[in-house]
């Protein structure tokens, strides 16, 4: 009995120890607002720039969204996704799985406006996490605090980018993919809601729709009409398509027959179409889990959430109720956000987002 009590205390200590160390991970040295005294105005910089490239060009918010996913996932969140390749150092965006993520010179854009404030303060890594904090706001989803005082890497990390999920990965694939970075199954459905926003290359889902898995049939998870209409859009020889101008979540309202931005001079790969194809009417998150629900998700790795007991009931969930959705989709972006973080002594404060500040000489 009296030892009972004390292996007892000792469990609840080794437990208590584990929980506040899983907790605090990865963000115990990032800090409330950590430029108040060396750079004041840099959060001011940093969303009143994103706004007014948003203004022209609305499809900055995707894109900065989907790459702080890409940085975080690969190594932590130091920026590493935007380094170029080097005679010395190979580029994470010369990576198959970079599949054309873009905005590098809209990132650019926002360091040198912060340059010119603060020069050598602000890291791109913790740019990066506040514009994809502003990208998720302007895309109509919740607002999250983000604490700050990220350092650079001084270095890119190409061969751990194929760690990366790929869009045909089966459920137990992306779920061990997601556990690998800390993510539970819950979590996981939480920030592939991510996909209520941006577009989609018809290369990405184009299998599904015609033999799919060595079968002469289209993917049997996804509902047929959707099928039809994802071929109207991504047809080689369609001759109806519309402007390439079309940004995902400006259109006021995109009508299910016209989902694409392929041009007709376009072939089927590089066609698109917007995730939000029923325009941006739908709150954030609503439309992409409902969808799941009905067979609608474009990408197998979005269907696949279905597929699964516990992934689905969380689908069930967020389809019905969009509240709850922005809570945790606050709560598991703050935690993306401070995957593996570099601080204090630990990289360094580029001045130019594409290169490595220390190995100039
Ligand atoms: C299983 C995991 C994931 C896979 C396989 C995946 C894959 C993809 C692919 C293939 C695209 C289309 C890119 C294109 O056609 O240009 C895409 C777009 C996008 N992804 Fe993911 N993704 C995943 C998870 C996430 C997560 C966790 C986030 C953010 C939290 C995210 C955010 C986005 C956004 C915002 C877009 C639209 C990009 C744009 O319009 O520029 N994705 N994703
Ligand atoms: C992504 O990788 C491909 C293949 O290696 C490359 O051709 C492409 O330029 C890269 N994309 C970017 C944005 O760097
Ligand atoms: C808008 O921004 C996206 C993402 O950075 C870029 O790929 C695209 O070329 C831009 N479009 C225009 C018209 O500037
Ligand atoms: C597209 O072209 C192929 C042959 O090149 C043809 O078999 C197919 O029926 C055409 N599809 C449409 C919708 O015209």
């Amino acid at each position: 009995m009296k030892y009972d009590g004390k292996i007892n205390l000792l469990l609840l200590l080794i437990g208590y120890c584990l929980l506040t160390s899983l907790i605090s991970s990865g963000d115990s040295s990032l800090e409330y607002d950590y430029y108040r005294e060396s750079c004041p105005q840099s959060l001011h910089v940093i969303r009143s720039t994103l706004r007014r490239i948003y203004d022209r060009n609305s499809t900055v918010a995707p894109a900065i969204l989907r790459l702080v996913f890409h940085d975080c996932f690969v190594q932590g969140c130091d920026a590493s996704v935007l380094l170029d390749r080097t005679v010395f150092m190979g580029s994470e965006k010369d990576t198959l799985p970079n599949q054309s993520l873009k905005a590098f010179d809209h990132i650019d854009l926002i360091k040198s406006e912060l340059e010119n404030v603060c020069p050598g303060v602000v890291s791109c890594a913790d740019l990066l996490v506040v514009a994809a904090r502003e990208s998720v706001v302007l895309a109509g989803g919740p607002y999250y605090p983000v604490h700050t005082g990220r350092k650079d890497s001084d270095h890119s990390y190409p061969e751990i980018s194929y760690e990366l999920p790929s869009p045909l990965d089966d459920l137990p694939t992306t779920i061990a993919r997601f556990a690998s970075r800390g993510f539970t199954e819950k979590e996981t459905v939480t920030l592939l809601g991510a996909h209520s926003t941006g577009m989609i290359h018809c290369k990405f889902f184009e299998r599904r729709l015609y033999k799919f898995g060595g079968t002469d049939q289209p993917d049997p998870s996804m509902d047929p009409e959707f099928a039809e209409l994802l071929r109207s859009v991504c047809n080689n020889n369609q001759t109806q398509a519309h402007s390439s101008s079309a940004a995902p979540s400006a259109s006021p309202s995109a009508s299910p027959s016209s989902p694409t931005t392929g041009s007709s001079s376009k072939t089927g790969e590089e066609r698109s179409m917007k995730m939000d194809y029923e325009g941006r009417g739908s709150s954030f998150g609503i439309l992409y889990y409902q969808g799941l629900l009905q067979g609608k998700g474009i990408m197998f790795v979005d269907q696949q959430l279905t597929a699964g007991e516990e992934t689905a009931n969380w689908v069930r969930q967020y389809a019905s109720d969009v509240s709850m959705f922005h809570r945790d989709f606050a709560q598991v972006m703050m935690k993306l956000s401070s995957i593996q973080v570099l601080t204090g002594q630990n990289g360094e404060v580029r001045t130019n987002c594409r290169e490595v500040t220390s190995s100039l000489w």
